[in-house]
């Protein structure tokens, strides 16, 4: 069975609170048990923090034995050369993903530091982005 991971970075844990017009009314929790019966054959994990250096350190953890990383850095996607340098790291493939278009956005959020180290980006499909990653791993 494939494994994979979602790691989430900060603020995420807000979803459905959080500037619902841009991220939407869907917690992360009802998302994520949404896709056990979606993707029977796949094994799904999930961590999310507000701390760069817990994402960093998941990244290692799961960097070396993961299928595959589908990695919303939020915030950090335009600051972290740590994460970045995290992804180029370790072996397992790394997935960008965004909820909102973040090309469409302010210009703070247009600079991503950790595109060139992912093997694709998925932006602007809302939850459904995760969806769209997961697909293209399995
Ligand atoms: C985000 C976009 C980022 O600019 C922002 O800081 C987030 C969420 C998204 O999923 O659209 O927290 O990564």
């Amino acid at each position: 069975m494939k494994k994979i991971i979602i790691i989430n970075g900060p603020n995420l844990n807000l979803l459905g609170l959080r500037e619902t017009e841009i991220y939407g009314k869907t917690s992360f929790n009802e998302y994520y048990v949404s896709l056990k019966p979606k993707y029977k054959n796949v094994q799904i994990d999930y961590f999310q923090s507000n701390i760069e250096g817990e994402i960093i350190n998941k990244i290692q953890d799961v960097g070396f034995t993961y299928d595959g990383i589908i990695l919303n850095a939020a915030a950090y996607t335009h600051t972290s050369i740590g994460i970045a340098d995290a992804i180029s790291s370790i072996t397992t493939p790394v997935i960008e993903v965004h909820i909102s278009n973040i090309y469409s956005r302010e210009k703070e959020r247009q600079t991503s530091l950790i595109s060139k180290n992912v093997i694709g980006i998925i932006c602007g499909f809302g939850l459904k982005s995760y969806d769209l990653a997961i697909d293209s791993l399995v």
